[in-house]
């Protein structure tokens, strides 16, 4: 074979002679040499859970492509609407598959009073909004029994409508309640960024006008952060998918992970880190710190992107398009100055740590008016549509339930000792 690799099991001298096959070996094959021998792999750095058509990322040459369409063609001409049915159903959607899309999304967009009343008003005053949406989430599982039929594709069609089109409505909620103003019910005659808007925004004027480059900006956001393959919360979404969940518990999942620091969480850590910094005069510095070990720099560096991020470059344009209507985010001078002083730095150049999506889209958010504590949550936004597609996606794969190996590192067998006696 031309692309192989021969391994050899020592204890008895056999060989097995295995395909490369897109860059990597079935495991299957080489259970059948080594049975039992499992790979360590911490962090699945090296480990392929599953095949997918949905994302392609190739990370030393910056690419991202939805479904074979360049992100970059996406951002310019599609909606994020358009990239949602496009990841769940693997087509861009014809006219009329469009109109009944869009149509089905926004006559979606109610969230039960209930949901609103019992569970989003009884947080506490100061609750993180991630923190309300995951929980609501989970509770949405609650009030659509029906979900649970996984296999039935028109009960799984209408919970896919109803998870993108409330995800708005209780992240707009979560706002609300935190800034003790009154919850606003969706308007169907907005389009779903302008919406949005109006759910956050609207005081007491009969109708809200969101700018239209605003809500087109916050649009090509969405597309940007639509899907990213397996990354820690599109993982989760998969794993607790492969035990049959429903899709709002597996969603309920995937945003929890999705929260993280070092993952969706980082778009709020970079502006901390920048208001922190406070002056470009301290960049220099702040840089010496973070090579001498003291925290990361926030918004670099990616498991994948080893050359740059194309999101971050769609991005890093978007924002100075919104700074021309909203002004100039003065943290945005600081920020500058950091990519320049760590992309001319032998640490961050050696290691090839570039700015990710999060660098810039912190900044956007901010110069939009969102508070910090919505950042990740505007990230779950879109990114439910790429949970989706991948629960669906795995479903009708048929996968086994993920069930990982460990290595055993702890005490030998040992008696057990009574208390008195420890
Ligand atoms: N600042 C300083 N050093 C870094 C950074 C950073 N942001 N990222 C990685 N390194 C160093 C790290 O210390 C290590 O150095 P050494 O080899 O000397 O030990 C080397 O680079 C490799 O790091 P790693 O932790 O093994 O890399 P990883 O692939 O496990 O981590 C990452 C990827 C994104 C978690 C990490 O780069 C990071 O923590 N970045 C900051 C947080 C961030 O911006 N996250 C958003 C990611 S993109 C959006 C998303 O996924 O949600």
């Amino acid at each position: 074979m031309a692309e192989s690799v021969t391994i050899t099991d020592n204890r008895t001298g056999e060989s097995i002679e295995i395909p490369i096959i897109d860059g990597g070996v079935d495991a299957g094959q080489w259970k059948k040499l080594l049975g039992n021998t499992w790979f360590f792999d911490p962090g699945y750095t090296q480990t392929a859970s599953t095949t997918s058509a949905i994302t392609e990322i190739d990370g030393d040459a910056g690419i991202l492509r939805y479904r074979g369409y360049p992100i970059e063609q996406l951002a310019e001409h599609s909606t994020y609407l358009e990239v949602a049915y496009l990841l769940i159903y693997g087509e861009l959607p014809t006219a009329e598959q469009y109109e009944k899309w869009k149509h089905d999304i926004t006559y979606h967009t109610f969230i039960h009073e209930n949901v609103r009343k019992r569970f989003m008003e009884g947080f506490h005053y100061d609750a993180h909004p991630m923190g309300m949406l995951v929980s609501a989430l989970a509770a949405l599982s609650t009030f659509y029994l029906e979900a649970k039929d996984i296999f039935d594709e028109d009960v799984r069609n209408a919970q896919i409508v109803r998870l993108i089109a409330k995800l708005p409505t209780l992240a707009a909620c979560a706002f609300r309640f935190s800034m003790g103003m009154p919850f606003v019910y969706p308007d169907n005659s907005l389009d779903f960024p302008s919406n949005f808007l109006s759910m956050m925004w609207k005081i007491a004027e009969p109708r809200f006008e969101a700018n239209p480059a605003l809500a087109r900006a916050l649009d090509v956001l969405f597309i940007l952060h639509a899907d990213h393959e397996l990354n820690c919360g599109t993982a989760t979404m998969r794993m607790v998918g492969s035990s049959h969940s429903d899709p709002y518990t597996a969603t309920a999942a995937a945003a929890a992970a999705l929260y993280g620091p070092r993952h969706g969480g980082a778009n709020e850590q970079v502006i901390r880190m920048l208001t922190g910094i406070g002056s470009i005069d301290n960049v220099e510095d702040f840089i010496k710190g973070v090579k001498e070990g003291n925290g990361r720099l926030q918004g670099f560096g990616h498991r994948v992107y080893k050359n740059f991020d194309p999101r971050a470059k769609i991005i890093k344009q978007a924002a100075y398009d919104v700074f021309e209507m909203t002004g100039k985010n003065p943290l945005l001078d600081i920020a500058l100055k950091l990519e320049e002083v760590a992309l001319a730095d032998e640490y961050f150049v050696s290691r090839k740590l570039y700015p990710n999506v999060d660098f810039y889209s912190g900044l956007i958010y901010q110069a939009m008016g969102f508070p910090t504590d919505m950042f990740t949550v505007l990230f779950a936004i879109p990114r439910v549509s790429g949970w989706l597609a991948h629960y669906k996606e795995l479903l009708e794969q048929d996968q086994k339930i993920a069930r990982p190996r460990q290595l055993y590192v702890g005490a030998g067998e040992r008696a057990y000792v009574e208390m008195a006696d420890r």
